[in-house]
């Protein structure tokens, strides 16, 4: 049976049971539900799973963008309890920040360097809002492991390095991204795209898979996907990088732990993606 609780106090750690952390802000899609699958894998029958939504405000640009995200608690929860979660964490926004989210007193842990660059540049203080919340929710739910989608690849970079230089006694396993049958990565996002827009938006994946497919030069690459994407798509940024994301590739300069990563806005919707820039990788 599936719990739903609200406050952190409610989730007592069970010495002796391994627990399993997603953290999420809801709106559940199938992408969501493999990483429910690959923390049940990794804990098995007796461990423990346990999924937070959390519509967190702070890595959100602005006020109305926040209060835009789609919202389903019920049905997030009927989603949960299918995929045989074990409890479901959904604190409001007072109770994770009961200072307010603006207070001069708060606390954050800010990104090194590469909280400032590709999705950083766009949104500014996005990943210190995401790593300080990650940050929280490790201390109120206390897991051995935790799991992220390669989806939002530099999200997944930027906690493990949170993890590793503030020692936060957790293990991070990326899960490779889910996608429609088109290829369109799955995203709560996708729900604002008109069917012309959600047509288009298969054109994301078709440029990065059209790129892995050219070998040996990174700008023939990019020049192949940037031949495939929809004219309609805004391009925010299409390049490619070192696997951790230290460093921008260019011409013969191939990282074979590479990554080729695509922002853009269609209509109103910002939509991102990203593949191994090699082939034969986990897509
Ligand atoms: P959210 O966008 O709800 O995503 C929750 C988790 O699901 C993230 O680890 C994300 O990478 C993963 N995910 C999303 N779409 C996916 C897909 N198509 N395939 C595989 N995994 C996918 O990311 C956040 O929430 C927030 O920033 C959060 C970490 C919860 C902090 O507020």
């Amino acid at each position: 049976m599936t719990k739903l609780i609200h406050v952190g106090s409610e989730l007592e750690g069970d010495s002796g049971v391994l627990r399993a952390f997603v953290p999420t802000m809801g709106s559940l899609h199938q992408g969501h539900l493999d990483l429910v699958d690959a923390a049940r894998a990794a804990v098995g029958p007796d461990g423990e799973v346990v999924m937070s939504i959390f519509v967190n405000p702070t890595q959100f640009g602005s006020a109305a963008d926040v209060s835009e995200y789609p919202q389903s608690l019920e049905s997030d929860f009927a989603k949960c309890e299918a995929s045989g979660v074990d409890v479901v964490f959904a604190p409001s926004v007072n109770d994770m920040f009961p200072e307010g989210t603006n207070s001069r007193q708060n606390i954050s842990v800010q990104p090194g360097p590469l909280g400032s660059v590709l999705e950083g540049a766009d949104r500014p203080g996005h990943f210190a809002g995401v790593l300080t919340v990650v940050a929280k929710l490790f201390n109120l739910t206390r897991p051995s492991v935790t799991f992220f989608g390669e989806k939002d690849y530099q999200q997944l970079m930027l906690i493990s390095q949170m993890v590793r230089q503030l020692n936060i006694p957790v293990t991070v396993i990326g899960v490779q991204s889910r996608r429609e049958s088109d290829g369109l990565a799955m995203s709560s996002r996708n729900v604002f795209l008109n069917p012309a827009q959600r047509l288009e938006a298969a054109s994301i994946s078709r440029a990065l898979f059209a790129a892995q497919d050219v070998q040996g030069n990174v700008n023939a690459q990019l020049a192949a996907a940037r031949a495939v994407l929809s004219g309609d798509i805004q391009t925010s940024y299409l390049v490619a990088m070192s696997g951790d994301l230290s460093r921008e590739l260019a011409g013969a300069d191939i990282d074979p732990d590479g990554r080729l990563l695509f922002a853009g806005v269609l209509g109103s919707t910002r939509l991102i993606d990203n593949v191994p820039s090699a082939k034969g990788k986990t897509p």
